[in-house]
């Protein structure tokens, strides 16, 4: 299965593609992470985009698309995958669909303050990706990755300013997607805002 997750930042697109992507035995790609795990490599791309994402602002859409498409060239794609933040933009939707069909788009729907809460409660394990929420998904041990260990942290685009910056963008370059998907009968819209299993369950029962 080949799917997009759309939806406005901190909807929980990475939370639902993990334990999707694991129950389907398919790829998760996000982007985001991708270009995270770059700054965190200090590669030629890293130092590219650093300033960018920092401030919340959108990566220039040649080099975005490069990513991805690179990205689901690679033979593990053949069984499907979840592109999570990717598109973002309305020239890499028309990108993406020249390169491949995808089968659904699932839009992750959320109030902006709801968003806020969500974002300036996140903390991330820089070694292994996992997400927690300080009062929603909390760590059994605080500040502590429960998987690997690691001290969590926060990200950099996770402050108020970058929160208010990435709503805006979003709203801009990212919402027009959801007609793009709609009037090509693809598009599953799923409320974001109960607990997270019932929204796993909503995404399952929707596809
Ligand atoms: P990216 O990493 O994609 O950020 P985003 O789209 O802003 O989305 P987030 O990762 O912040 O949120 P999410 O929806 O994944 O939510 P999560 O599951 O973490 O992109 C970062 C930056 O990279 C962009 O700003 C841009 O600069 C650049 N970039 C990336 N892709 C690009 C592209 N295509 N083009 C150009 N630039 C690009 O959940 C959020 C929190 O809520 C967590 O704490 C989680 O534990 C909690 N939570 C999740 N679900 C629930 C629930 N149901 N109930 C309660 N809490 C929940
Ligand atoms: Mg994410």
């Amino acid at each position: 299965m080949k799917l997009i997750f759309l939806g406005p930042p901190g909807a929980g697109k990475g939370t639902m593609a993990k334990r999707l992507a694991a129950a389907r035995g398919i790829v998760h790609i996000s982007t985001g992470d991708l270009f995270r795990e770059a700054i965190a490599n200090k590669t030629e791309l890293g130092l590219e985009v650093k300033a960018i994402i920092e401030k919340g602002g959108l990566v220039p859409d040649s080099l975005t698309v490069r990513l991805a498409t690179g990205r689901l060239a690679a033979p593990d794609c053949g069984k499907g995958f979840i592109l999570d933040g990717f598109p973002r933009t309305s020239a890499q939707a028309e990108a993406l669909e020249k390169f491949t069909a995808v089968d659904a788009a699932v839009n992750f729907e959320l109030s902006e303050a709801e968003v806020v809460r969500r974002l300036s409660g996140r903390r991330l394990c820089p070694s292994c990706g996992a997400t927690f929420h300080v009062d929603f998904m909390p760590p059994k041990t605080p500040d502590v990755c429960d998987v690997c260990g690691k001290a969590l942290v926060i990200r950099k685009d996770d402050q108020i300013e970058a929160i208010r910056n990435r709503l805006a963008v979003y709203t801009r370059e990212t919402e027009p997607l959801i007609s793009f998907y709609g009037e090509r009968g693809l598009l599953k819209n799923v409320n974001a805002a109960p607990a997270p299993d019932e929204v796993f369950a909503a995404v399952r029962k929707i596809l």
